[in-house]
């Protein structure tokens, strides 16, 4: 790899960010959180540490998480966030000359990509391509993104569930939905607080999504016992819940997603429905592991259903797969912004 060129690709994601340098492959896999003391007026932690401090923290500090639905929210945060992630990762690499590549949701508007872009390259990068997201994460799959066949891929994340249909290097038929793990997590918490007055923290709600959540029965289900606060009494107490009960809390953010990949299947080129019809629908991000959501989507779409391997690196490994040595990303057409 020549000197001058340090390649990067970043998947900033409402929950984890990822990056990625091209030749290495992916150095940093962490939260996409900050914390702050409000005293001090300064940053304390940052990825991982920061978001294990959340609803354990003092007043004073706050765990802020600098996207919301995709997008960036807070942008002070964010690129202070990215730039340690680059600090800790790329720099003892060299950070001269760094060109990145990230990606962007596909419906994210013109001024959220801007932002991003903006982000990039207030972190040093010397050039900077945005990428939509969903390409990078077709290819990161092992999907030929450049044919004509259609491919659709659903990326379901953190904040965002996005439905896109794929072909000739573009995006034909799209769809998101704000809804996406965050608000199944808040689904849980309100379930427990409506049924069983008891008061629990998002990363105990996260915890029972991932352990015994699902879409559709499974096998080997069983009780999880969780604790959190009586809002009767104040007092702690333990309790448990059963994957039923879940399937329950989770039902309407899982009909929400399917009702999302319905509408983007009506509309999509009749020339396209052919290949999806025989290659089904490619299930991505950190929710495709939700238990029985394939069987789910595969029985109420009568399309195949296949889940990545590897969920939630598939954008940043596709976008390691595009890129050039120059930097830029294969059939791109993304503006390209250098630093002076
Ligand atoms: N086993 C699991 N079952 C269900 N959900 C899971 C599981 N493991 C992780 N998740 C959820 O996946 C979500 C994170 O997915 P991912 O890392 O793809 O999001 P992201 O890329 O940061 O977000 P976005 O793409 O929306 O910006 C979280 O809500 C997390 O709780
Ligand atoms: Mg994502």
């Amino acid at each position: 790899m020549p000197f001058f060129s340090k390649n990067i690709g970043i998947d900033l994601g409402t929950t984890n960010t990822r990056i990625y340098l091209k030749g290495h492959g992916i150095l940093l896999n962490e939260a996409s959180a900050v914390a702050y003391d409000t005293r001090q007026k300064k940053v304390i932690r940052v990825g991982n540490e920061a978001r294990e401090m959340l609803g354990r923290t003092p007043s004073y500090i706050e765990v802020i998480h600098p996207l919301r639905d995709g997008v960036i929210a807070d942008y002070h945060m964010a690129e202070f966030m990215l730039k340690s992630f680059l600090e800790k990762t790329v720099k003892h690499h060299g950070f001269f000359g760094t060109k990145i590549a990230i990606g962007v949701p596909y419906e994210a508007t013109e001024v959220e990509k801007r932002a991003v872009e903006d982000v990039a390259l207030g972190c040093g990068a010397r050039q900077v391509t945005v990428v939509d997201e969903p390409i990078a994460t077709a290819k990161g799959m092992g999907l030929t993104v450049e044919g004509r066949e259609a491919n659709i891929i659903v990326d379901i994340g953190g904040g965002t569930c996005e439905v896109s249909v794929i072909s000739l290097m573009g995006v034909s038929a799209s769809g998101s939905i704000r809804i996406a793990g965050d608000a199944m997590d808040n689904a849980i918490i309100n379930y427990i607080r409506k049924n069983y007055s008891l008061l629990i923290g998002l990363p105990t709600a996260s915890e029972i999504k991932n352990t015994i959540g699902s879409a559709a029965a499974y096998e080997g289900e069983s009780a999880m016992s969780f604790k959190g606060r009586d809002l009767v009494t104040g007092l702690p107490k333990t309790m448990s819940i059963t994957p039923d009960q879940i399937r329950e809390a989770l039902s309407d953010q899982v009909s929400a997603i399917l009702e999302c990949i319905r509408k983007v299947l009506e509309k999509t080129p009749p020339e396209l429905t052919g290949d999806i019809t025989s290659s089904g629908i490619y299930l991505t991000g950190g929710v495709s592991m939700l238990k029985g959501l394939d069987e789910f989507l595969a029985a109420e779409t009568g399309l195949k259903v296949t889940v990545a391997e590897n969920p939630v690196i598939c954008a940043v490994e596709g976008m390691g797969a595009l890129m050039k040595d120059s930097g830029e990303i294969k059939g791109f057409k993304n503006v390209v912004k250098k630093n002076k």
